[in-house]
């Protein structure tokens, strides 16, 4: 055979999201009974299959809130200074939880004024005053400062310390909330025998308990979430460490020597969990599990997104469908899979691609485009013509490349071309209402396939290919929808 024909000669064909669908199968659950529960890496639970894009059109700390209380998991953009990332994490991380840790503090000598900007700032209502660093001598609260002189000092507002309801490391939630009860404040300082403050519990936090019962949580009860690095931005992903719960590569292509190394040195400094991506093919991923001591996830696809031009470009994919099956079976002959997370990113769209990508072996999915569209999202909303939109743009867009451009030397850019496009999404509403339709829709399709649970689509989900006019008949047709 010719050298070049030869390269025709049983070629792959490669399967898209558009191209095939799921056969229905026996049923034996309700729908709304159907647990969506999975893991976004390795041992760390999420209770819906739902992951949102580290885009800074898309995951800040707003929507990582959002969308961890209604059980999914954001990852935070890196499109900002190390500072800025390291504080949309520690937002995260503050928002809720059983015992705050990172507690924000004053010393006796701060003024009011600079007490209430704090307040303002960081979106609480209440400061513990120390001195030498962590010795609890009073607290500050908004009632406090409210109306106060601000040139005041905080020691001459605050409630001391001979006057303050504290509790020890070991008060239960029941016991924090008897005590906040009857002595009718709203925080509850955690000292130890030397009075030392160690954490702080709010009622805040306690109530909000009950609000979110599907969130995603740590072991402190604080809502879980993750943060993208670039492969050569250590220094990042050390300042990130002690914050998020995972840490993921931002890289197109990460199946490169030079990434590969970094990562490998990267996995070997960092205590979170460490998700790697984007990767395309078996061989890759094989090769990857081999050099890098640690992976504790996946992140698949390459080319699918909404944004994405690069294979406009280059000619080159490997769609997310395509390379979720391809890291799922490079792991089950590793048997690995199940234990290692594959994480279907890009090109995600509905309820049914979801399905698709978890019959795929996929354990969860990351959206950009579907989250892009929310309230919490950071992206501008814009009317036109009547109807709302958002902002989205992908991260190799020349407006993304120019923002990062100024932000720190891992910006420099490895290619001179553009790999994405900005542009509007339609605007979807909250992310709890975006969540709950994709939750009842992939109830619905795993309903349909026969699975109760994720571990079961794997098992249970059969494809089979429907050709482009076959595709026609399978939408609502011969019928005029108006809008
Ligand atoms: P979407 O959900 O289809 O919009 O795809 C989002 C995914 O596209 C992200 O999670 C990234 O993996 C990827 N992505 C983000 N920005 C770009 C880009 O500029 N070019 C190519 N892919 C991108």
């Amino acid at each position: 055979m010719a050298r070049f024909a030869s390269k025709l000669e049983g070629i792959e064909t490669l399967y898209t999201f558009n191209d095939l669908v799921l056969l229905p199968g026996k049923s034996y659950v309700e729908p709304r009974e159907i647990d969506l529960s999975t893991y976004a890496a390795r041992g760390l639970r999420i209770n819906l299959p739902f992951i949102s894009s580290p885009m800074d059109t898309v995951t800040g700390s707003e929507l990582a809130i959002s969308l961890a209380r209604e059980g999914g998991l954001g990852i935070l953009h890196r499109n900002c200074s190390v500072d800025e990332q390291v504080e949309m994490a520690r937002r995260v991380k503050r928002a809720e939880s059983r015992i705050i840790r990172d507690v924000v503090v004053v010393t006796p000598d701060t003024t009011v004024g600079e007490a209430y900007r704090i307040m303002e700032e960081k979106n609480i209502h209440g400061l513990p005053v120390v001195e030498d660093g962590d010795r609890l001598v009073g607290i500050v609260t908004w009632r406090d400062i409210r109306y106060s002189d601000r040139g005041l000092r905080v020691s001459s507002v605050m409630t001391p310390r001979e006057r303050l309801v504290t509790a020890s490391e070991e008060v239960s939630l029941e016991e924090a909330k008897q005590l906040m009860h009857e002595h009718r404040v709203e925080k509850l300082p955690i000292v130890d025998g030397e009075g030392r403050l160690r954490g702080l519990i709010t009622f805040r936090d306690i109530s909000l308990k009950g609000r979110y019962p599907m969130a995603s949580r740590d072991e402190d009860g604080r809502l879980l979430v993750g943060a993208a690095v670039s492969p050569f931005d250590l220094e990042r992903a050390k300042r990130l460490d002690r914050y998020v719960d995972l840490i993921v590569t931002d890289v197109a292509h990460f199946h490169n020597e030079n990434v590969i190394r970094a990562a490998a040195k990267m996995s070997r400094e960092i205590s979170a969990r460490f998700v790697v991506g984007n990767l395309g093919t078996r061989e890759a991923v094989l090769e990857v599990l081999s050099r890098i001591e640690r992976v504790d996830g996946l992140r698949m696809g390459m080319g699918s997104g909404s944004i994405c031009t690069t294979s406009v470009v280059t000619r080159v994919a490997a769609p997310t469908l395509y390379a979720t099956i391809q890291a799922a079976d490079a792991l089950d002959e590793l048997g690995l899979h199940g234990e290692i997370p594959v994480l279907a990113d890009g090109g995600v769209r509905n309820t049914g691609d979801i399905a698709l990508a978890l019959a795929a072996g996929a354990s969860a999915v990351i959206m950009g485009n579907v989250f892009a569209g929310t309230r919490e999202s950071p992206g501008r909303l814009i009317a036109i013509q009547g109807k709302y939109y958002k902002e989205y743009y992908g991260m190799g867009s020349a407006r993304a490349r120019a923002k990062r451009a100024g932000l720190d030397r891992y910006s420099k850019p490895s290619k001179d071309i553009d790999e994405g496009v900005e542009g509007w999404v339609p605007y979807r509403g909250s992310v709890s209402d975006v969540v709950g339709e994709l939750r009842a829709g992939l109830q619905a399709a795993m309903g349909y396939v026969g699975a109760s649970r994720i571990t079961e689509m794997w098992e249970k989900a059969r494809f089979a290919y429907i050709p482009p006019q076959g595709s026609l008949e399978i939408k609502p047709h011969d019928i005029f929808i108006p809008g």
